[in-house]
């Protein structure tokens, strides 16, 4: 990294209180863990307070002036997200997180649309989020799973794809695995899919932090992403859907907010995307949200992808003397074709105990497995600890895990 490039880094590290805050040990924080959940610049945590002490109300109710400033400020979040990710703001869904997303569409579409004999084609890489919910609609509807196989480098490999989307209803893929940081081939998916006569979801749980994304040119028709992960809020999350299928499908749950007519033996819907958002919403951290994609606007979505494939560059140049020790990295060790993820294990040390050491010397990582067991059974891993990057991690991030492997590997005897 240049040294002006460095001091961007160091600038934007600086909007995060938690980052200069020193462990109980008096520790530096490298926070190398934002895969699980981002940290949250200084005026995402101010909207929050600021909705609570200036102008707490319930939206789409009152017309006194502070529930009329909480409608439109958490309307405008919305925009910003449209905006974002370059859809209509009639197809921006708020939803708790993307969890709830993949379930609302494998409940709402899936039930309408799915039948025996019909397929859902998945990843050998996805969450269990993405992986569940789908399990479940294919023992309601009789339909069949199947799944687009990975190598061992946790790779695609699209060979028989025909003949996976033979029948295909849907397909729901992450567009990074979270487990090893694999881009999903979107272009490729997304055309065969359309041209067999599928739609597809995509689970951008850790694709909308990390990459540019823009629904028009990705032309996928569900596409799923969770605050929490791009600097916003917990308890906020976005389904996107394209207008018409969000109009033909059934709302998912029934209550206030979400209804245009009730009469005591029956009700009509409001139009999406309210159609899907029954009861008071998580209306602070849909504003908070807002302001975190003004940041991500601000550093420019281009720049953190390339700052991400910099530093991924840089870890597995820093990571391959430990590899003589017996360090693997697991995954596609190109940055090309992963983002800002890295897998590992240090010889037979146990992942947890590689990242209780890491924690010694201020650095956070994830361990275990990553809410992908499928994955780790195939690959034949029963744990790994992973590194993960955002906007706020330096080259001296970096620096620090090789000290913490360093450490690991004298306590170990490695
Ligand atoms: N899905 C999150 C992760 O990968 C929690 O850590």
């Amino acid at each position: 990294m240049t040294v002006t490039a460095e001091r961007r880094v160091e600038r934007i590290a600086a909007d995060f209180p938690i980052l200069a805050r020193p462990t109980s040990r008096g520790k530096r924080l490298v926070y190398l863990d934002s895969a699980a959940t981002s940290q949250k610049p200084r005026a995402v945590i101010a909207a929050l307070v600021d909705y609570y002490e200036q102008y707490n109300a319930n939206i789409h109710r009152g017309v006194y002036e502070i529930a009329a400033r909480a409608t439109a400020e958490y309307e405008a979040a919305r925009v910003k997200i449209a905006r974002f990710i370059g859809a209509d703001v009639s197809e921006v869904v708020w939803v708790r997180n993307t969890t709830e997303a993949i379930n609302l569409v494998a409940y709402s579409w899936g039930n309408a649309n799915l039948r025996a004999g019909d397929a859902i084609l998945l990843t050998e890489l996805e969450h269990h989020s993405d992986l569940v919910p789908w399990q479940l609609l294919a023992q309601r509807s009789g339909a069949e799973l199947r799944f687009i196989p990975v190598d061992e480098r946790g790779l695609y490999v699209l060979d028989d794809l025909d003949e996976l989307l033979d029948g295909c209803k849907i397909v729901a893929a992450a567009h990074v695995s979270n487990t090893l940081g694999t881009i999903l081939p979107l272009d490729t998916i997304v055309s065969r899919a359309h041209a067999a006569g599928a739609v597809v979801l995509v689970d951008g749980a850790q694709g909308a932090p990390h990459l540019p994304v823009d629904m028009k040119a990705l032309d996928c028709d569900f596409y799923t992403f969770s605050g929490h992960k791009m600097l916003g809020p917990t308890g906020i999350g976005v389904l996107y859907g394209k207008r018409d299928l969000l109009e033909a499908m059934p709302p998912f749950f029934f209550g206030g907010d979400m209804i245009r007519k009730v009469e005591y033996a029956h009700s009509t819907f409001s139009d999406p995307p309210r159609k899907f958002e029954a009861g008071t919403s998580n209306i602070a951290d849909a504003i908070a949200f807002g302001v975190a994609v003004d940041y991500l606007e601000r550093v420019g979505m281009p720049w953190v992808r390339e700052h991400e494939r910099l530093l991924t560059a840089y870890a597995l140049e820093r990571l391959a003397p430990f590899e003589r020790r017996g360090l693997e990295i697991y995954g596609a060790r190109d940055p090309e074709l992963i983002s800002g993820v890295i897998s590992f294990n240090l010889a037979d040390v146990h992942a947890h105990d590689l990242a209780s050491i890491l924690d010694t010397e201020g650095v956070c990582v994830r361990a275990g497995h990553h809410c992908t067991m499928p994955l780790m059974d195939k690959m034949g891993w029963a744990a790994t600890a992973r590194a993960s990057f955002y906007v706020y991690n330096t080259e001296a991030d970096v620096d620090a895990l090789c000290v913490g492997l360093e450490k690991a590997a004298r306590v170990f005897g490695i």
